[in-house]
């Protein structure tokens, strides 16, 4: 099965923080992030989410934007992406907002037999790139991997993040909380920088491919 195409999208400080010294569910981005944002979700078929970043925000980043939606309309897709939560433990509070907003959800998992209350599907993680050519045979061939740094960090050791979608944000934050986790070890891939752009209120988008094989 071939692999989907996979972008990592994220927020970050200039000193390369997803979130303050605090932690907790971090909003780095302004207008001009959020837009970019948006226009990554309209792309994807699909949104990877960790575990712990779903519990701490309770909700998934939609898509808004008028024309975003009527461009994923005529292109005969839903309105939103799927959203694939990714976690060992399967637990989450069914309160959260998450499991009333309107998108389908799916839950990833090493140990998961049945798909808990508020998922429509729960699929094995034996290995990364079985499960990600798994979605893509279920036709999510483009997903976006919305964080946090923990999941960042281990589909980047696998190599399989084929883009970097970064909004610096002119912010320094300090503390603990990289957008990589501290000990991840990498491959020395490049990145070849396929565009960037200016962003309201001083941000600035940078996508960079990978220049893996
Ligand atoms: N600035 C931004 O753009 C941005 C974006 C996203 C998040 N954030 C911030 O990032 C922080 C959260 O990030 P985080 O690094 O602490 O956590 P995270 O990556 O969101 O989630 C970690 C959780 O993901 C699951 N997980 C990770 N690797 C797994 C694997 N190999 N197999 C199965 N499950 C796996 C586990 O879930 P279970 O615990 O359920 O088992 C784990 O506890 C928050 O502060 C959030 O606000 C910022």
């Amino acid at each position: 099965m071939p692999a989907p195409e996979l972008r990592l999208v994220l927020a970050v400080s200039l000193d390369g923080r997803l979130a303050p010294p605090a932690g907790g569910a971090a909003q780095i981005g302004g207008r001009g992030d959020r837009r970019v944002l948006e226009e990554a979700l309209a792309w994807a078929d699909g949104c990877l989410i960790g575990g712990r970043t779903l519990r701490l925000h309770g909700t998934t980043c939609l898509i808004h934007q008028p024309d975003l939606l009527e461009q994923r309309a005529q292109q005969g897709k839903p309105p939103q992406p799927a959203a694939i939560v990714v976690s060992r433990s399967g637990r989450f509070d069914p309160q959260l907002r998450f499991f009333a907003q309107p998108l389908q959800r799916w839950l990833l998992g090493p140990d998961l037999r049945q798909a808990p209350a508020g998922f429509a599907a729960a699929l094995p993680l034996q290995s990364w790139r079985e499960a990600l050519a798994v979605l893509a045979g279920r036709g999510l061939q483009r997903l976006v991997l919305l964080g946090g740094a923990e999941l960042a960090g281990v589909l980047l050791r696998e190599q399989l993040v084929d883009e970097l979608q970064l909004t610096l944000c002119p912010l320094l934050l300090g503390g603990q909380h990289s957008w990589l986790p501290a000990g991840v070890t990498l491959d020395s891939s490049g990145w070849r920088l396929e565009h960037m752009r200016r962003l309201e209120g001083e941000e600035l988008l940078l996508r960079y491919r990978c220049l893996r094989g």
